[in-house]
């Protein structure tokens, strides 16, 4: 189509930042609790791409006897002894079409597979607790392994299988691992299951053994070698097949020498760099909601991100991050916080902060099990997170803008280019616990074809007006998805999506989101203690 008749057809919409406001100072009171705030969205170019599958969740090893601080909150939870034949659990992970499940955890690297080469007895999980990780080593029975991926083959799941790395290896009295990967049970567990035609989006090296690692570590250079052994394998065992899976490591916290020596040493062997977030302390801490709420402490992990995102930059790889798993809090998590409302808060900023780092997928710990599970870990109804995550899985797009908000230092924002539609998806989030931000729209608009009218030396960046709706849109609404606690506890297990309980039927079914149309010339009224995914249909050149 010609860009004149495309210009032409354009509608072109007044935005909302005009001469008056520019002038506004950064916060200015509406209003009876509440106050007025802009966010300021760079629509020239995106910041990052996420996976169209960004969002993961993850199933881990943990038998019912694991227990944190005199709790145990596992269950049968655990990959040995999920209930499979949930229709809860079925389609609560086939809504997302696809999730990705990272199979995993501590136990992993205790883990031998029962196919043909292994002598031993397939023996579970005992709990010992002068055993390193607290239980003895346990087996996966190949007949488990089928179940699984009949499972996982039904839900649409694309899976990313975390491997032994403590095989072959002996813990030195320092407490390193030494010694190389012995890779024959791994390579005998992927030959079974390319075997039986199993697809596998990914196969992962080892559980946090990276820098100074949990119970054990292992030494970047030996671990770079393990990963091409790895990386060989896969290359071997996969030889005919149409398309590869990932290799993936180290599945550890990110550490800069570590990181960037495996990095660097790794080469192109390695197409993903795994690490993991518990950036809230231990699950038995009391303060978790303080945390939470506080804008700066949620700040504090964008360091994590950018120090990995420099370390890929900085490095010849091509290899992309990850976070392989993230609970938040870690040892299980904690009861009415992490599987509550609240944890909507820190998890979506997760999300938002991950994306702008450029990280290009987010395994949640866990779907089910400990306390942080998106799941119930008996009734496998969706937690809060569940939905949140479910949402942003429908509606924020791949493309991540560059956004900033200013006007109330308790409101968390971030935007996308939409999902499967036009415009720009926006996702505000309030930590306050009784102001309502009135939230204006405005783009960076470096990038405008029209008025390149300054009206400020300081507000050089922002400084013209105009914004497109999509061609032939007559759309002078936005869609908003506000979400709450029942009764605003931030404990409650129970989320409200514009003042409706969020639930699944009898039948396992979950429920629809329902958006309300609003009035574009009108602010996105943020309550307190609320999330809101704002679906705008301006077109922008990063989305376009
Ligand atoms: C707007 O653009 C400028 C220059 O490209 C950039 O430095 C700034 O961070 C952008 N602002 C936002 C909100 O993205
Ligand atoms: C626990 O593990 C230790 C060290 O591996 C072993 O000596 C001990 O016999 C085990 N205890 C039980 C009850 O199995
Ligand atoms: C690796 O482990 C297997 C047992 O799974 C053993 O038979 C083999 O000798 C080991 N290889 C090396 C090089 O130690
Ligand atoms: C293997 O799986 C793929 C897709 O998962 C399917 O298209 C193919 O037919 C299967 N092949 C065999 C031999 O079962
Ligand atoms: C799971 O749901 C049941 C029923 O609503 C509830 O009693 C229980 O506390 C929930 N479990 C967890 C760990 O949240
Ligand atoms: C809101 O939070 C502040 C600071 O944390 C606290 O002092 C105040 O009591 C809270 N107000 C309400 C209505 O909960
Ligand atoms: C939106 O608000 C403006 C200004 O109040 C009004 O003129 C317009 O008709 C409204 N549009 C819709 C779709 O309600």
């Amino acid at each position: 189509m010609g860009s004149q008749i495309w210009m032409r057809r354009l509608l072109i919409l007044l935005c909302i930042f005009s001469c008056s406001f520019a002038y506004v100072s950064s916060q200015s009171v509406a209003g009876d609790g509440s106050v007025e705030g802009t966010v300021f969205i760079d629509g020239k170019s995106s910041i990052g791409k996420i996976d169209e599958d960004f969002i993961c969740a993850t199933l881990d090893w943990w038998p019912p006897e694991k227990c944190d601080y005199g709790t145990c909150s596992w269950d049968y939870a655990s990959l040995i002894n999920l209930d499979l034949s949930s229709n809860i659990l079925l389609n609560a992970i086939k809504a997302f079409s696809p999730l990705k499940i990272r199979l995993g955890g501590t136990l992993q690297d205790k883990v031998i597979y029962d196919t043909d080469d292994n002598k031993e007895p397939c023996k579970q999980f005992v709990k010992n607790t002068t055993e390193m990780f607290g239980f003895t080593q346990g087996c996966l029975p190949m007949y488990r392994w089928d179940e699984l991926n009949e499972f996982f083959k039904k839900s649409g799941a694309k899976i990313i299988f975390g491997l032994n790395a403590l095989a072959g290896r002996s813990i030195q009295s320092d407490g390193s691992a030494a010694g190389a990967w012995n890779y024959t049970n791994a390579e005998s567990f992927i030959s079974y299951t390319i075997r039986k035609n199993y697809s596998i989006h990914g196969w992962e090296l080892g559980n946090e053994l990276s820098g100074s690692g949990v119970g054990t570590r292992i030494a970047a250079d030996q671990y770079a070698a393990d990963t091409i052994s790895l990386y060989k394998i896969v290359q071997k065992i996969y030889s005919g097949a149409e398309s590869k899976p990932l290799v993936i490591a180290p599945g550890g916290f990110f550490d800069a020498n570590w990181f960037k020596e495996f990095i660097d040493k790794t080469g192109n062997s390695v197409d993903v760099i795994t690490h993991h977030i518990y950036n809230l302390g231990p699950g038995v801490d009391e303060h978790l909601v303080e945390k939470i709420l506080n804008p700066s402490y949620l700040d504090g992990e964008a360091d994590t991100f950018s120090g990995l995102q420099n370390t890929l930059k900085s490095s010849a790889t091509s290899a992309t991050a990850w976070v392989g798993e993230a609970g938040g809090a870690y040892n299980s998590g904690r009861n009415l916080v992490s599987n509550a409302f609240v944890y909507s808060f820190w998890y979506l900023d997760q999300l938002g902060m991950a994306s702008a780092y450029d990280t290009k997928t987010y395994c949640r710990q866990s779907l089910i099990g400990g306390n942080y599970g998106l799941l119930n870990t008996t009734t496998f109804l969706p937690n809060p997170d569940y939905y949140s995550a479910l949402l942003w899985h429908r509606l924020m797009g791949r493309k991540v803008l560059s956004t900033k908000f200013s006007g109330a230092k308790t409101i968390r924002a971030y935007a996308h280019c939409a999902k499967e539609s036009k415009g720009i998806t926006l996702l505000l989030i309030n930590l306050d616990n009784s102001t309502t931000v009135e939230v204006k729209v405005s783009f960076n608009s470096t990038w405008t074809l029209h008025h390149q009218k300054k009206h400020h030396r300081s507000y050089k960046s922002h400084r013209t007006r105009t914004i497109k709706l999509p061609q032939g849109s007559e759309s002078t609404t936005r869609e908003e998805y506000h979400l709450t606690a029942k009764d605003g506890n931030l404990h409650s297990q129970i989320m409200l999506l514009n003042g409706n309980i969020l639930s699944v039927s009898s039948s396992g079914e979950i429920a629809a989101f329902e958006p309300v149309n609003v009035n574009l010339t009108k602010p996105i009224f943020v309550a307190p203690f609320s999330v809101v995914f704002a679906h705008l249909p301006y077109v922008v050149p990063a989305c376009s």
